[in-house]
């Protein structure tokens, strides 16, 4: 069995710069830790689904917790699993993906008002979309 979470944050400072060093981390870190999952950002978001085994998976949530470049940190969902979502760990600043929300219901708490299941369809569905672009 591993384990998922999803969370939503605000940006702080959000800017090309430290969107590069994220994912640089993230990318050296995750393959090392055997967790995979999906970082959407965007100016007024980040949307992060993370899966890995259990230890793993904590050790990396709680550095994220820590970090400053975000804020409002909300969990939304965590659970067991069998079967990963992700084979391996992207970041996605499409557009696309979240064009469903507006800037007004970020900022109304739209995203943080999800449920555990509806968090967990909007990934299942975006991991589906990535796959088409492998
Ligand atoms: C929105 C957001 C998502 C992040 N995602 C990850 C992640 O998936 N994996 C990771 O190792 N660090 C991630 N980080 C960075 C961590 O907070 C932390 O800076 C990093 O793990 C420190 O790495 P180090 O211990 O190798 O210096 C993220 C940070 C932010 C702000």
């Amino acid at each position: 069995m591993i384990k998922n979470l999803i969370y939503v944050s605000n940006p702080v400072g959000f800017n090309e710069k430290n969107i590069k060093n994220i994912l640089e981390t993230s990318n050296i870190n995750n393959k090392k830790n055997k967790v995979t999952g999906c970082l959407i950002y965007r100016q007024d978001l980040y949307l992060q689904f993370l899966e890995g085994p259990q230890k793993e998976l904590e050790f990396t949530y709680n550095k994220i917790l820590s970090d400053k470049r975000h804020t409002d940190i909300h969990k939304l969902s965590e659970n067991s699993t069998k079967r990963r979502l992700f084979t391996n760990w992207a970041m996605r600043g499409d557009p696309l993906m979240t064009s469903m929300w507006t800037h007004k219901d970020i900022k109304d708490g739209k995203v943080k008002k999800l449920n555990s299941n509806e968090s967990l369809k909007l990934f299942e569905k975006f991991s589906r979309e990535i796959d088409q672009f492998n």
